[in-house]
C-alpha cells in the first residue's frame, strides 16, 4: 500500500481531490496537521477538514497537540466533522512548533505522549495512528517512545527515521528505522527520501515485512511514482497526458475557490516548485512558471514545457 504524506502547503485539499481524481493510485490521504492557535483552530484547517473536500475513500486528519486536553479538543473538532480515525503528530521538527512541546518535541518526553494516549484510548470511540521522527536530538529517544506506543492499541505507526534538527536532509537513521521493526509491536509504515523505484526496492530489500510505504516528496516530483511502484506501465503519451490533466485539473479547482486569480496563480507556482521536476529541466520549467506575471500567460507557458516532455 502507498500513502501520500501530509505536506503542509502543498497536499492541501486541492492536490488531494485532483491527484484522486487523475491517479488514483494511492491507499490513503493524509491530512497536513490541525492545530490550535490561541485555543481556536484557524479557518485554514476547518477548509481542510470539511467532510465535502475530502470525498476519498480513506482521508486521515493529524493532530499537533502539545497535551491530552489539547488532543481531545482537535479530536473533538475533527468527530463532530464525521471522522473516526486520526493521526497524532511526533514529527514536526521546526522550533516554533517543537519549543512549545508539539511534534517531535514530545519524543524527549515519553511520559506526555503516555499521558495524551492514555486518555485518547480512555474515552474516545476512534482508531489513532502515529507519525513520528527517531527522535528530537537523538535516535537514543526511539527507545522509550516505542516502550509507550507498545502499551496502546495503536492502529499503525509511521516513523521517518531522521532527527527532528536534519529537518529533511542528511541521511535517514536505518537502524533506528530496523530498531522499530524489532521492537514495535504496531504494523510499521516506512516513510522518507523514496524518489524513485529504485529507492522503493533497495528500502524493500533492507526492511523485510514492511508493506505499506509513505510517499511525500517523491509523489509531488514526479505523481506517477506510485504507478512506478505499484507496476502499472503507461506509454510516454499517456504519463504526459495525466500529467498535462493532473495541473489543469489543479488550477481548475484553485481558480474555483480562490477570490482571485493572482492567488490562485500563487498556488499553482508552489505547486510547480516541486512538479517541476517531472520534466527534464526543472530549474528552467520552474523559472518559466516563476516568473508568470499574470494568468492568462499560464498555458501557452505550460503547453511550451510539456512540448519539452514530448519533443
Ligand atoms: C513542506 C513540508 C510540509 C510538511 N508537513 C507535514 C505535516 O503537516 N505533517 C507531518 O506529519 N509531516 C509533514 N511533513 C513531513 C512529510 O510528511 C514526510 O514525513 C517527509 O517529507 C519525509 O518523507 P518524504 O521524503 O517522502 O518527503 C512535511 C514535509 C515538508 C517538506
Amino acid at each position: 500500500m502507498i500513502y501520500l504524506a501530509p505536506l503542509q502547503g502543498f497536499t492541501d485539499y486541492v492536490y488531494r481531490a485532483s491527484y484522486a481524481e487523475v491517479f488514483n493510485t494511492v491507499d490513503a490521504y493524509f491530512i497536513p496537521y490541525i492545530s490550535l492557535k490561541n485555543n481556536e483552530i484557524p479557518n485554514k484547517y476547518i477548509r481542510e477538514i470539511l467532510p465535502e473536500n475530502n470525498a476519498q475513500s480513506r482521508v486521515i486528519p493529524q493532530i499537533l497537540a502539545k497535551d491530552a486536553a489539547e488532543f481531545e479538543l482537535l479530536e473533538n473538532v475533527l468527530t463532530d466533522h464525521g471522522y473516526s480515525e486520526f493521526n497524532l503528530n511526533l514529527g514536526c521538527p521546526y522550533p516554533m512548533v517543537t519549543n512549545r512541546g508539539k511534534g517531535s518535541g514530545l519524543l524527549p518526553f515519553p511520559d506526555e505522549i503516555y499521558k495524551i494516549l492514555d486518555h485518547f484510548f480512555s474515552q474516545s470511540k476512534g482508531t489513532l495512528s502515529v507519525k513520528l521522527r527517531a527522535g528530537l536530538k537523538s535516535a537514543d529517544e526511539l527507545k522509550d517512545v516505542v516502550k509507550v506506543l507498545n502499551q496502546f492499541p495503536l492502529k499503525e505507526v509511521i516513523l521517518h527515521a531522521r532527527v527532528a534538527d536534519q529537518l529533511y536532509s542528511g541521511e535517514i537513521d536505518e537502524n533506528a528505522f530496523s530498531y522499530a521493526i524489532e521492537n514495535l509491536k504496531h504494523k510499521l509504515v516506512y516513510n522518507g527520501d523514496i524518489f524513485s523505484k529504485q529507492d522503493f526496492l533497495d528500502k524493500q530489500n533492507k526492511f523485510h515485512g514492511v508493506d505499506t510505504w509513505m510517499l511525500g516528496r517523491g509523489i509531488l516530483m514526479n505523481p506517477l511514482l506510485p504507478h512506478e511502484i505499484k507496476g502499472i506501465e503507461l506509454s510516454g503519451k499517456e504519463r504526459a497526458d495525466l500529467l498535462f490533466s493532473f495541473q489543469q485539473t489543479m488550477l481548475k479547482r484553485y481558480l474555483e475557490i480562490m477570490d482571485n486569480e493572482g492567488n490562485a496563480l500563487n498556488k499553482m507556482r508552489q505547486f510547480w516548485s516541486y512538479f517541476a521536476y517531472c520534466f527534464p529541466n526543472p530549474k528552467k520549467a520552474f523559472k518559466h512558471i516563476k516568473k508568470l506575471k499574470a494568468l492568462n500567460k499560464y498555458n501557452p507557458t505550460v503547453k511550451s514545457i510539456f512540448n519539452e516532455l514530448n519533443g
